[in-house]
């Protein structure tokens, strides 16, 4: 058997050595846009090949998996499925573990997300507005939010998947900072209109969303567009720095269990929240009438206002999500696989190991706003330390050169991954790890040592319980999802009305 997989970071690495552990004993074919140790050794260890070639090029990684004669393409990252990788191996009769171009607009616009969660009426949605221009999200900002009082509340953000990048969240409670909010809420959707012009294809710019505030958690779940399977949650932090400070980045490490469930979310909640992201399966495979193949994920929150709800779709694993969870993984990768292809995935019982897991990353200074200068500097890694530490090592963004060095690609360098009984004691293994990965050129590197900490823990389930109590009070008072503005001068005010009006008029 031949397999072929896309993309080049840690989370592709562990799906190629879970591919290469089946019981099928694949020869291993990928392409990336850096060379990833760690997925060029299980390549040629597995007797397979690993080239270079853009991702998104849809011809060209095609043209690979043709020559190689693959039996099947998983791609790992988001934009490969943006740019119609799965359509096109599809139409050459190569099946493909990855969402096609049309049910991947549950990521790619967030726009697009919410017109459908509104269009069905399913739950777990926010208040939301989306505009082409500054000039017109101004006006509107202007116009309306002195009457929709949620237009004070919000996070302000780039209608497309932009790696979590230009997201702003505005607070305006306090009276006095009201201009000022003001202001900065119409320079940031200018400068959301800057930054958009990077990418094509995509009409909604800017994206003002009602501001919600929770813990938030990841559902991933195998689908063959018949069922949704979930895997355990995992809690990824992405702010750079310890106790969710600095600037969002991909993902600087995550936690998983025990059992399928997180410490501060409960099954009830594990439930709703498989039902919504089922629920979003159905909708975008309704609205375009194709089969979703592969991985979907809910990136979601508990809120007052709704309880599970969905701040993004993932079309793909995430990074470092897909640690958490396929390291526990008991079921053949490939087996699964073939059930998502053959649409026979309610036949698969699919297990995981219960443990917890940390994964903490490990980034080069400059990382993530200043990629350049987190660009080309040498990497020494000890992997047998780590490995006795009884950690796992798996290579990010790091290229590996023909003379057999490394240098960094400019995002997380490598993610470290433990598991164990209680997070903490994963957590402090994996501190001991990180002298082992260091930058031979005395530029810094930097982690976030609170991931697994009981410290964050705590104040994960402090936040959990008091919006738990809150919207158990709106299901107890039978006004869960419903939003109320009552206005001196005007009465109630129907926020959602004057959404659905417009967009169906
Ligand atoms: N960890 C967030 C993402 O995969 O986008």
């Amino acid at each position: 058997m031949k397999v072929m997989g896309v993309g080049n970071g840690a989370r592709e690495h562990i799906i190629a050595k879970k591919l290469a552990e089946s019981k099928y004993k694949p020869k291993v074919y990928w392409v990336g846009e850096l060379r990833n140790p760690g997925i060029v050794k299980i390549c040629k260890e597995s007797g397979g090949e690993y080239e270079i070639c853009k991702t998104t090029d849809s011809e060209k990684v095609v043209k690979h998996a043709l020559k190689w004669g693959v039996d099947f393409v998983f791609v790992g990252p988001e934009e490969p499925n943006f740019y119609g990788v799965p359509d096109k191996c599809v139409k050459n009769g190569i099946p493909c573990i990855g969402a096609s171009s049309k049910l991947a607009k549950i990521e790619m616009s967030k726009a697009e997300l919410r017109r459908l969660q509104w269009k069905y009426d399913l739950k777990g949605k926010l208040l939301f507005k989306t505009f082409q221009t500054a000039e017109e999200a101004s006006k509107y900002l202007e116009k309306y939010s002195e009457t929709l009082t949620w237009l004070q509340n919000v996070a302000l953000k780039p209608a497309r998947q932009a790696g979590g990048k230009g997201v702003k969240v505005v607070d305006d409670r306090h009276i006095y900072l009201h201009d000022e909010k003001d202001r900065f809420k119409k320079q940031h959707a200018s400068w959301l209109e800057g930054y958009m012009k990077s990418y094509s294809g995509i009409e909604d710019k800017i994206l003002i969303e009602e501001k919600v505030w929770g813990p938030e958690y990841t559902l991933q779940c195998f689908t063959d567009g018949k069922v949704v399977k979930g895997m355990p949650l995992v809690q990824d932090n992405k702010n750079a720095h310890e106790f969710d400070i600095g600037t969002e980045t991909g993902g600087m490490g995550s936690i998983s269990g025990p059992g399928i469930i997180l410490p501060f979310i409960t099954q009830d909640e594990y439930d709703e929240s498989l039902k919504i992201v089922d629920s979003i399966v159905k909708a975008i495979q309704n609205e375009v009438g194709e089969r979703y193949c592969g991985i979907v994920a809910g990136q979601m929150m508990i809120t007052e206002i709704e309880g599970p709800t969905i701040i993004e779709m993932y079309s793909r694993l995430g990074d470092p999500e897909a640690l958490n969870v396929l390291s526990t993984l008991k079921t053949d990768l490939i087996d699964i696989c073939y059930s998502i292809i053959d649409g026979k995935l309610s036949n698969m019982n699919i297990e995981f190991e219960d443990c917890v897991t940390v994964v903490k990353a490990i980034a080069p200074k400059g990382y993530p706003d200043f990629r350049d200068l987190a660009k080309n500097h040498p990497i020494i890694v000890d992997e047998e330390k780590i490995f006795n530490e009884g950690c796992e090592f798996y290579w990010g963004s790091a290229d590996l050169r023909d003379d057999g060095s490394i240098i960094t690609g400019g995002s997380r360098i490598c993610e470290i991954l433990c598991k164990s009984n209680r997070f903490e004691e994963a957590s402090e293994r994996i501190e001991k790890c990180i002298p082992y990965v260091k930058l031979g050129d005395g530029w810094g590197v930097f982690h976030r040592s609170d991931i697994g900490s009981s410290q964050l823990l705590a104040r994960r389930m402090d936040v959990a319980e008091r919006v738990r109590r809150l919207y158990h009070y709106r299901l107890e008072k039978g006004i869960l999802g419903k939003r109320f503005d009552w206005l001196p001068g005007f009465g109630i005010v129907d926020p959602v009305a004057i959404l659905k009006k417009s967009l169906w008029g």
